[in-house]
């Protein structure tokens, strides 16, 4: 065996042995349904929150923009032009999140991997929540900055590290996904972002997961009344946008060093019109339909209810098993039940906290997400007690 293979072969099955080697499994999504080898299961496994992906008058939308203007950009936007759907979609973010502009890229991993190395070099400071998304971690190191880890949602641990480490950098970045993605917390904005002003530091909140969702669909600045003062709002448009891609929402010099010195945009072809098209369309629908984007929180909040779990404050409700095995198998005993809950296992999650993770979307019914809650009561018992 060559050596390339050899190296593979062997990582594989190290993995194997220990529960965390990955498989794609033949899906396709039908509606709320995944059907997997000939399988029909009601899946809470997606973070389509608010079914938009489906919704016919975004794929009217997409199949619009394919017919009239082809269904790929060609190039970066700096080199084969900025479609107008760009700039549109661009002013539609930036209205929703409340900023002076926006800037779209390739995908909310392409986003962060982006902005953060554009704004932090190798003299500055990152702080970085210790449970935040992958592609923050890997826009950290991208940057070469000074990067430390504060405990999950401590304020008073980035105030420490802030506090010893701050006056060494010119520039600090304080990183944090707004509403956890394996979690489904939110992070205290309000608290950050007055310890940013405090020591001088700007604040970036992903968030993946609250566009569309929380804040009556503004996202998780938005979640009390009072919004926090997060000067860069970055997101995705593949979760309850329902399509593809990530954003920046800030003011307008940083949007323009994003587009001149992000190089993930600059070196990244445009999204696809089509891509674009069906996000302005979902963009729309948010800002004119609150009470839809509050259904994925209010089923989250039945499902724990039935359940006696903390109360969510997203769409996302985790249920910490331990070990990769134990989820794996609470992840099959409700497959047998007809549920698609996947199992979410390390390095996605802390060592020891292999859970299922459940997505709730505004299309499931009460009485899918009771039947749902019942399923979990009946085969995952030792997992409520
Ligand atoms: C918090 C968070 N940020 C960023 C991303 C990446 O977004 P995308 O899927 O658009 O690359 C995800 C997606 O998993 C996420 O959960």
């Amino acid at each position: 065996m060559r050596s390339l293979d050899q190296f593979a072969c062997e990582k594989l099955a190290a993995l194997e042995r220990r529960h965390l080697r990955r498989k794609l499994v033949t899906t396709e999504r039908q509606g709320l349904y995944a059907e997997r080898a000939g399988r029909r299961l009601l899946s809470f496994s997606c973070n389509d929150y608010l079914n938009l992906s489906q919704h016919p008058a975004i794929i009217a939308a997409a199949v619009a923009a394919a017919e009239r203007y082809g269904v790929g950009a060609g190039a970066s936007r700096l080199v084969t032009g900025n479609h107008p759907l760009h700039a549109e979609l661009e002013q539609r973010l930036a209205r929703l999140k409340g900023s002076e502009a926006a800037c779209v890229f390739g995908s909310g991993y392409l986003a962060n991997t982006g902005i953060i190395p554009a704004l932090a070099g190798p003299d500055d400071l990152i702080l970085i929540d210790e449970l935040s998304h992958a592609c923050i971690h890997a826009g950290g190191k991208l940057s070469g900055a000074s990067m430390h880890r504060y405990r999950h949602c401590d304020v008073a641990h980035a105030r420490a590290l802030l506090a010893d480490h701050r006056a060494a950098h010119p520039h600090a970045l304080i990183v944090t996904d707004g509403v956890f993605s394996m979690d489904g917390d939110l992070a205290p904005l309000h608290d950050l972002a007055a310890l940013a002003q405090h020591f001088d530091s700007w604040l970036l909140a992903d968030d993946a997961h609250g566009l569309g969702v929380i804040g009556g669909g503004r996202g998780s600045s938005f979640a009390s009344g009072n919004p926090a003062d997060v000067p860069l709002q970055m997101g995705t448009l593949s979760k309850a946008v329902g399509s593809y891609g990530g954003y920046l929402c800030a003011s307008q010099p940083v949007i323009d060093l994003m587009r001149t010195r992000a190089r993930t945009f600059i070196y990244s072809t445009g999204l696809p019109p089509p891509v674009i098209a069906a996000a302005i369309a979902a963009v729309d629908l948010i800002e004119r339909e609150p009470a839809y984007a509050a259904e994925p929180l209010r089923k989250a909040r039945l499902f724990a209810r039935a359940l006696n779990l903390p109360e969510p404050q997203s769409a996302i409700v985790p249920l910490v098993l331990g070990d990769a095995e134990a989820a794996i198998a609470a992840a099959l005993a409700l497959e047998d039940d007809g549920f698609l809950v996947v199992a979410i296992r390390p390095p996605t999650v802390p060592q020891g906290t292999a859970r299922l993770r459940f997505a709730f979307t505004a299309q499931h019914c009460d009485n899918d997400v009771e039947r749902l809650a019942e399923s979990v009561r009946r085969r995952v018992p030792d997992a409520l007690s």
